[in-house]
């Protein structure tokens, strides 16, 4: 495990239990609202959360339509604050560099502010074509900070010890989308934030 996997961990595990009080819960509220109110699906879809955090965003979407609901996350803690909340819905304490999943599973990946965590954002790419269906759709949300992002990139992440990679600039998230077999459907840009819903490539 690397350093910025196991201060995720500890990170996580501590705000865990009041995670929608805590400044991530409250950041990541405007996107998980936004992915909740566009996202497509359909009864019977498997739909996977990839950093799924406490579950609310999964159990929301499983308000929206009967869906096949998984949510998986690095922090033992987050998953145990989801299992204690919400059942019906399979939860799995993984990094989301090596999904415990089969190829071809699901109709929906959704990762949420969650990318910039990853020491290899590549290998969550491969993952996720694997485990898409053909025209399967893939939804990141990464925070955007544009001119600060070299002030947060070098000076705040490290300080703040949470597990924090570099954050993506909106040209490296489609260039990693295309280069790993995903064609752009759409993007969305407001503020700080940015999502992309982008299509697995059908064979
Ligand atoms: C900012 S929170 C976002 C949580 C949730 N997606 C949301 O929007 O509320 C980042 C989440 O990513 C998880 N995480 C960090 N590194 C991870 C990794 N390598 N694999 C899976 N989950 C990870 C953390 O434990 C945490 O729950």
């Amino acid at each position: 495990m690397n350093k910025h996997e196991l201060q995720s961990i500890q990170k996580y595990n501590r705000i865990a239990s009041d995670y929608d009080n805590s400044f991530d819960g409250k950041f990541t509220a405007k996107f998980k609202q936004k992915i909740l109110d566009t996202v497509l699906l359909n009864d019977g879809d498997r739909v996977l959360d990839v950093g799924c955090g406490n579950g609310s965003l999964i159990y929301a979407l499983k308000q929206k339509a009967d869906i096949h609901a998984y949510g998986i996350d690095i922090s033992p803690q987050m998953i145990a604050e989801c299992r204690k909340r919400y059942d019906g819905i399979d939860f799995k304490v993984s990094n989301g560099e090596q999904i415990p999943f089969e190829d071809n599973y699901f109709d929906t990946v959704i990762i949420c502010c969650v990318l910039h965590h990853l020491n290899n954002p590549q290998s969550f790419f491969t993952q996720a074509h694997r485990i898409l269906k053909p025209n399967g759709t893939l939804i990141i949300g990464e925070p955007k900070f544009f001119l600060l992002k070299p002030f947060i990139d070098y000076i705040i992440s490290p300080l703040l010890k949470a597990g924090d990679n570099k954050l993506f600039t909106h040209k490296k998230l489609k260039r990693l989308a295309t280069e790993n077999g995903f064609i752009i459907k759409d993007i969305y840009k407001k503020k700080f934030m940015q999502l992309l819903s982008v299509s697995k490539t059908a064979y």
